[in-house]
């Protein structure tokens, strides 16, 4: 079986077009990047720092809590989204363990592409769909794919880079972004410190892709719901607030602070961008 993907993907080092072998792809400059066990590409280059990935603990709670389906309300609009006629794989640039990703490529049909900077995000995502092909590899250090070939771009949560993510998307292309609203995961920042990843903030949103991208749609996805001290705890522990307490130390923070159950508020924008003409 073939790499899914493998003809949007190109070279790290070379940027020449990748050919699928035995478990290995190799471009014709003679670079060769084997597939790791758990089934993803490490299309890594020159520079990458895959430092900023998640760790174990993190993918773990993401993928528990994603199970929990509290995040379920985002996957009809994101489909609405995609739902685009423009030639390509859909790249679901810091997919995580490929929740987003599958949903859309079981709708569309299409060959998808999870990259992320995670080997442990990665090994879920390589079993989240059977056309989804898990790359490894540094979003801001230029993607591993070759332009125009991708029809959506999805960005859930996750670091972008407009200039790229505007070379590889088709000119018929989406992309899909969600992005938190600043009173999304309110209260728990009352209880625990929690450190805010920079996309938290529409202005930087705006900011970061108004130079190559024009935004179509925008839909709103708020909810209350209630969730338990367990629920807190995961969510916390697959957020970067994972990372500035430890384990124990965390698990504390909550028990000591947290009340049995809480009414979480869940408000994200699920935006729409169309390529715009350079
Ligand atoms: C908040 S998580 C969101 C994951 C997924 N989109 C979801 O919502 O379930 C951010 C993801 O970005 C990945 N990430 C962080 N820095 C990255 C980078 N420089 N390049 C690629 N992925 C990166 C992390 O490993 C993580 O999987
Ligand atoms: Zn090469």
């Amino acid at each position: 079986m073939s790499f899914p993907g493998v003809d949007a993907l190109c070279c790290p080092h070379c940027g020449g077009a990748l050919t699928d072998g035995e478990r290995r792809l190799s471009c014709e400059e003679g670079h060769a990047f084997d597939l790791a066990r758990q089934g993803y590409a490490p299309l890594v280059g020159a520079h990458s720092n895959l430092t900023t990935g998640d760790d174990a603990g993190q993918v773990q709670a993401r993928q528990d809590f994603l199970a929990g389906g509290l995040y379920e309300p985002f996957l009809e609009p994101i489909r609405a989204a995609a739902a685009v006629d423009a030639p390509g794989v859909a790249l679901d640039i810091g997919c995580g363990t490929g929740y987003y990703l599958a949903d859309v490529l079981h709708r569309t049909g299409r060959t998808g592409v999870g990259l992320d900077s995670s080997k442990y995000a990665l090994r879920r995502a390589a079993k989240a769909h059977p056309a989804l092909g898990a790359v490894l590899a540094d979003a801001w250090r230029g993607l591993p794919l070759s332009d125009d070939s991708a029809a959506v771009v999805l960005n859930v949560f996750a670091p972008r880079n407009a200039v790229d993510i505007h070379r590889v998307l088709h000119p018929e292309g989406v992309l899909v972004t969600v992005t938190p609203d600043p009173e999304h995961l309110e209260p728990l920042p009352k209880f625990v410190r929690m450190l805010q990843p920079q996309e938290r903030k529409e202005d930087k949103l705006i900011e970061s892709l108004s130079s190559h991208f024009e935004r179509s749609a925008r839909v709103p996805v708020h909810f209350e719901t209630p969730i338990d001290r367990k629920t807190v705890h995961t969510i916390l522990a697959m957020g970067p607030t994972a990372r500035h307490y430890g384990p124990e130390e965390l698990r504390r923070a909550v028990d000591d602070t947290v009340p049995e159950t809480i009414d979480l508020t869940v408000s994200v924008t699920v935006s729409t961008w169309l390529p715009a003409s350079l």
